[in-house]
C-alpha cells in the first residue's frame, strides 16, 4: 500500500513511500540502516535486553521503501517483537529508524501507525517501546500507563512507553518476559 506524503512541501520533493512487512531478504538492508542510525552503541540499549529473548514478528514489522532514479531504497524500518508483560501478550517495537536525509517528513510517524495497525489486526492489544515520550506521544504512546512495566535490565523509567490498541486493554504490569 502506498502512503501519501502530507507535509506542506511540494510533493515532488518528497519520495513516495511504500510500507511493507519485513521479508527475510530485507534483513541485511534493515540491519545496515539500523547500524547507520545507531552505531555500535545500539547493543548497549535497554531494548536490546528485551530483543535477546523476544520473538521477532516480521509480519508486524514495517519497512518503508521508495523507488526513484537511484532504484529501490529502504528509507526506514520499525521492527516488532512478541513478548509477555506480567503474563499478558504484548508487542515490543524497535529498533525504529529513518535514513538521516529523509527525516522530518512524517515517515517515522507513518511507520509507527502501520506497525500498530498490523499488531491490532493480528489481535495484539498493546505496543511497548523504550523512547522519548516527546516524540512518541504524537503517535499515541505514553509513560503513565507503562509505570508498572519492569524491563529486564537498567532503564530510564520515563522512557518506557505503551500504546493500548483496544479500548478495553488491561494496564500492563510486571516483568517483560518471553512470549
Ligand atoms: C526518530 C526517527 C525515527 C523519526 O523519524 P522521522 O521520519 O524524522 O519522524 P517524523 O517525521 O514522524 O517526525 C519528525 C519530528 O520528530 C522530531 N523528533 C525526532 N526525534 C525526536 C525525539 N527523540 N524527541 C522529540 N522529537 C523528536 C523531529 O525533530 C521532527 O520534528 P519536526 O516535525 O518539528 O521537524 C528519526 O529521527 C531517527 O531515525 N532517529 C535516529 C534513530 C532513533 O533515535 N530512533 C528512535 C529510537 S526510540
Amino acid at each position: 500500500m502506498t502512503a501519501q506524503n502530507s507535509k506542506s512541501e511540494p510533493s515532488d520533493q518528497l519520495p513516495t513511500l511504500t510500507l511493507k512487512p519485513e521479508r527475510p531478504q530485507d534483513g541485511p538492508r534493515v540491519d545496515a540502516l539500523i547500524e547507520r542510525a545507531f552505531g555500535p552503541g545500539r547493543y548497549a540499549k535497554a531494548s536490546e535486553r528485551v530483543r535477546e529473548f523476544a520473538e521477532f514478528a516480521p509480519e508486524l514489522s514495517v519497512c518503508a521503501w521508495t523507488t526513484d532514479e537511484k532504484g529501490e531504497r529502504l528509507l526506514g524500518c520499525a521492527r516488532m517483537w512478541r513478548v509477555r508483560v506480567g503474563g499478558v501478550p504484548a508487542t515490543f517495537l524497535g529498533p525504529f529508524a529513518v535514513e538521516q536525509g529523509e527525516r522530518s517528513a512524517g515517515f517515522g510517524a507513518r511507520m509507527i501507525e502501520r506497525a500498530c495497525e498490523a499488531a491490532a489486526a493480528a489481535g495484539e492489544t498493546h505496543v511497548v517501546l523504550v523512547g522519548d515520550e516527546a516524540y512518541f506521544d504524537r503517535v499515541g504512546f505514553a509513560n503513565a500507563p507503562a509505570r508498572g512495566i519492569v524491563m529486564p535490565g537498567p532503564v530510564d523509567a520515563h522512557r518506557v512507553l505503551v500504546r493500548a490498541l483496544t479500548a478495553d486493554a488491561v494496564e500492563l504490569k510486571g516483568p517483560i518476559q518471553p512470549a
